[in-house]
Order: structure tokens, then sequence, then C-alpha cells
């Protein structure tokens, strides 16, 4: 129970890593308010945890759905302590030779409207309540954040973007408001989405075989699941554990950034020594 008496408002919390942070924040003694687009997912919220959370169904890429959701949560639990900026769409890493002209500009706005200006925007709505209670705000970025080709230029620019405003809000909020980031690799368990503007709203990331893709490439040998990506958003959102934590960025997605130049080395040269006689694969979590 390290988030008793703790309240927090994730966006983007009815599917996948968001819906994973809630299950997670609510077993550690939270209560959690939830801003999402899927009236669906919500319900199944409501149904799975109760009265440990209260519901808003908006877009991010609106002031007012915020201003809702913040209004709700301290309505509903009388606090906000953080905010889990996390709601997102990909462009299944579309190249920027394959978006047709008269679509890129569309594209672009409906990217950074939801990835950039809604983290932003939830930040603005979150500011009276989180000065109230010194709280904190954490936003999921990605490895792309960091790195190429884990989406397309309108993806990775707007994961990097989200990088400058962690940093930025981390030095005009402090010492009041603590601001972190959190950079997962590929996820299992996760439904993200693409642009309508790519005709790509109906596609889900789970129709791509992504562990297989990243067990060859990751040095810990295996694509991590939603749920077992929520320790760190735990911890970031504790208090007595984070005190000098505001500014930083966790990578937290397989080792991408020490794979190497070539080919992940996952422990072969281990398994050698130790254990010839097996297969290089999945370590136990
Ligand atoms: N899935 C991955 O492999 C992966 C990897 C790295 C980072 N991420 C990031 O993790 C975050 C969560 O993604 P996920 O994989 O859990 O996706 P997901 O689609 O499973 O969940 C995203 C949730 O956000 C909601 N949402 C999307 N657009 C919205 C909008 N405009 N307004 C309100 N709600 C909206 C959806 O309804 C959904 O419930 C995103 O920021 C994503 O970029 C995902």
């Amino acid at each position: 129970m390290q988030l008793k008496g703790e309240v927090a408002l994730v966006t983007g919390g009815a599917a996948g890593l968001g819906r994973a942070i809630v299950d997670r924040f609510v077993s550690e003694g939270a209560s959690v308010a939830v801003l999402d687009r899927s009236p669906a997912g919500l319900a199944e919220l409501k149904e799975a945890h109760g009265d440990a959370v209260a519901v808003v169904e908006g877009d991010v890429r609106f002031l007012d759905s915020h201003r809702e959701a913040v209004a709700k949560c301290v309505e509903t639990f009388g606090k906000l302590d953080t905010l889990i900026g996390n709601a997102g769409v990909w462009d299944y890493s579309t190249a920027l030779v394959d978006i047709p002209d008269d679509t890129l500009s569309e594209a672009f706005d409906e990217m950074f409207s939801v990835n950039v200006k809604g983290y932003l925007l939830g930040a603005k709505a979150c500011l009276p309540a989180l000065y109230a209670s010194k709280g904190s705000m954490t936003f999921t970025i990605s490895n792309a954040g960091f790195y190429t080709s884990g989406g397309g230029a309108l993806y990775t620019g707007s994961k990097h973007a989200v990088v400058g405003i962690v940093k930025q809000l981390a030095y005009e909020l402090g010492p009041h408001i603590r601001v972190n980031g959190i950079a997962p690799g590929g996820l299992g368990g996760s439904d993200l989405r693409g642009l309508k503007a790519l005709n790509l709203q109906d596609t889900s990331i789970s129709s791509i075989p992504l562990a297989d893709m990243l067990s060859q490439v990751l040095p810990t040998g295996q694509m991590a699941t939603a749920t077992e990506s929520t320790g760190a958003y735990v911890l970031f959102a504790t208090r007595a554990e984070t005190v000098p934590l505001t500014g930083s960025i966790l990578n937290y997605d397989g080792g991408l950034g020490v794979r190497g130049f070539t080919e992940a080395n996952r422990g072969s040269l281990l398994d050698d020594h130790f254990a010839p006689n097996e297969v290089v694969g999945r370590v136990a979590p």
C-alpha cells in the first residue's frame, strides 16, 4: 500500500498502460480519477474498481475536458496529488515520404494535439490542485522520445517535444510541484491506436508481432507488459521516496539505449559460460 491516501488523475486510463496504472494505483491504496474518450473502457473501470475510481469521458485535446476531470477528482476525493499524463496515439511508423501532401498538416495537428497539447492542457488544468497538495506530474513518453524508428517523424517528434516539456515544467513548477517522465518501450497488453488523419484510428498495435520483434533487439530479451511497467509510476508518485526527484526521465524500455550498433548481446556470453545447453531467451522477471 505504497500510495495509501494518495489521489491520482490518469489520462488515457481506460486501456493499455493507463489501465494498468489505474489497477496498480488502486491496489496500492490510491483513489484514481480517469479522463478518457472511451465510454466502454470507462464503464469497465467503474465495474472493476467501484468507488475507488471516478471517471470522466472527454478528449485530452480540450482544456474543458481536463478542467472537468480535475473538478470531479477534487469533488469526489477531496484533492489531487499526482497527474499521470498518458493518453497518446501512434503513427504506425509512417515515413514522411508515405504521407500524402494533402494529409500531412492534418496528421501533424492531430498527433501534436493529442500527444503534446493534451499533456500541456492537463498540466495547466491541474496547477491549482497540485499547488495546494504540493504534488507531482508524471508524463508517459516513449523510447521514441530518445531514439529513431520507434515511430515516424510525427510520433518521434511529438515524444521528443514531451521531453522538453518535462524539463521546462520541472524548472517552472519546483519546488511546489515535481515533474518527471517515464519512457517505456513497446508494451504487451496495449491497444495503441493510430491517427485518424492517416486512416489508422481503428488499427491496434496488438495486431503487430511486437514481442517477437523486440525479443531480437532488447538487452532484456523480452518485451515488458503494461502491467510490468507500472512500478516506476508508483515510485514517482510516492512522496517520501522522491524528495530529490524532478526533471528526471526514466528510460524504461528494456535497454534500447545500450543495445549497441549491431545487435543486442542478450547475455549470450554469460549463457555460454554458465548454461551452455540453454537457449538464450526470456529472462525471468
Ligand atoms: N504501446 C506501446 O508499445 C507504447 C510504447 C511506448 C510508449 N507508449 C505510450 O504509452 C501511452 C499509452 O499508450 P497505450 O499503449 O496504453 O495505448 P492504448 O491505446 O492502449 O491506451 C490509450 C488510452 O488513451 C485514450 N485516448 C487516446 N486518445 C485520447 C484522446 N484524444 N482523449 C482522451 N483519451 C484518449 C484511449 O481511449 C485509450 O484508453 C501513450 O502515450 C503512448 O504513446 C506506448
